[in-house]
């Protein structure tokens, strides 16, 4: 059997089509391809506006600029997320709070805010996953951006669509390849308020608008921000990879769903809660391990799984581990203890739309005789 990575895109004939079509128009930057697939995620969403951006990343910071994030303003997230999440507005300001996750979501639920004194509190909510979190403004002057990287095409369990932004001021998306579809690289916020949008396009354009009705040569430069468009072939691209996200989805749900016929009973493994499955795009496949009762580490699980053909990660470090976030705020190692209980058992499986049936059973065989399977 060929490799197993623990993610991958799925691209297929109509893509490259797709692609190869946007080479024959005049545009190869940002062209009438990008304005497209942007429209085409308003109404996917349920959004008034959506502007696409080079990465999830570059979308996360742009969201803050729109918002006016500054120093006197503190942001709140949960450790367990990809550094992206706060990159950009940690730039702007330095007040950061983690919350504490909970372990059947791996996200935190924002627990006992309070309005600051200084400054207006940011929520930036993260759907692990792909399972989304409703969150609401605890105060009307609180600012919501959902960072939805993991999770387009996702659900709350209302029904309504991640993007719609019910509660929120932005979501944010990434594109990357190991997301729901893909850009190569690339971003997206949605957003209901024509405020923020003009200020994302301002964003993602260098501090650039046109100057309406003057010499047609003309520009202004209204503020310094930074170049983070995407390309016509990429939205190109994205919106061949949308035309087959409902597939998407329900590829993804049945693997989910086999893992969990097929390694539920064991005693060393737990799941995410399911009762979010059937509104998940299942961006991820992480589960618990308990490492002791199995007598193996999760280092050397790793190594065996890939040398039996079977890519795995963890999602993710969780951000106060890291040196940097020790150093430049007041953070420590076992601070927050369903995180540390977390992280000290989480292990992501292949999960990817054309993962097959014979593929997750192989490594299931392997998951259910553990430690066995393993020192074989
Ligand atoms: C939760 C989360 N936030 C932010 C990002 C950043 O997205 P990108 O890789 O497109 O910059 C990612 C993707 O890796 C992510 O998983």
């Amino acid at each position: 059997m060929d490799f197993i990575p623990y993610t991958k895109q799925s691209l297929n004939i109509d893509d490259i089509g797709a692609i190869l079509k946007s080479f024959g128009s005049e545009f190869i930057t940002r062209g009438p391809f990008v304005e497209e697939f942007e429209k085409k995620c308003t109404q996917f969403c349920g959004a008034k506006y959506a502007v696409a951006f080079s990465s999830g990343t570059n979308a996360l910071t742009s969201a803050g600029y729109a918002a006016n994030l500054s120093k006197e303003d503190t942001i709140v997230t949960s450790p367990i997320t990809f550094v992206g999440t706060v990159a950009g507005a940690l730039k702007k300001t330095s007040k950061l709070i983690l919350q504490d996750i909970a372990l059947k979501t791996a996200s935190c639920n924002f627990k006992k805010l309070t309005k600051p004194q200084n400054g207006r509190l940011f929520l930036f909510p993260v759907h692990f996953s792909g399972i989304a979190q409703t969150i609401k403004k605890p105060f009307k002057e609180c600012i919501i951006i959902e960072d939805g990287c993991q999770a387009f095409g996702s659900k709350y369990l209302d029904g309504s669509r991640v993007g719609s932004c019910p509660h929120s001021d932005m979501t944010i998306f990434s594109f990357h390849p190991a997301k729901t579809i893909c850009t190569g690289e690339g971003g997206l916020v949605t957003t209901n308020s024509k405020a923020y949008y003009e200020k994302l396009l301002l964003y993602r354009n260098n501090g650039i608008v046109k100057k309406e009705g003057s010499d047609p040569w003309k520009y202004e430069i209204l503020d310094l921000t930074t170049n983070c468009n995407v390309t016509d072939f990429q939205a190109a691209l994205g919106i061949s990879q949308l035309n087959r996200i409902d597939t998407f989805i329900i590829e993804r749900r049945k693997r989910v769903a086999q893992y969990r016929e097929n390694l539920t009973q064991l005693d060393y493994i737990s799941f995410l809660d399911s009762k979010y499955d059937p509104y998940s795009a299942h961006n991820l496949l992480t589960i618990l391990i308990d490492f002791e009762k199995i007598d193996i580490s999760r280092k050397e699980l790793m190594i065996k799984l890939k040398e039996k053909g079977i890519g795995t990660q963890v999602h993710f470090i969780p951000l106060y581990h890291h040196k940097y976030f020790q150093e430049h705020f007041d953070f420590e190692v076992g601070q927050f203890p369903v995180t540390e209980q977390y992280f000290s058992k989480a292990l992501s499986l292949p999960l990817f739309s054309h993962l097959t049936e014979d593929q997750v059973n192989y490594i299931c065989e392997i998951f259910q005789d553990l430690p066995k399977s393993c020192l074989i």
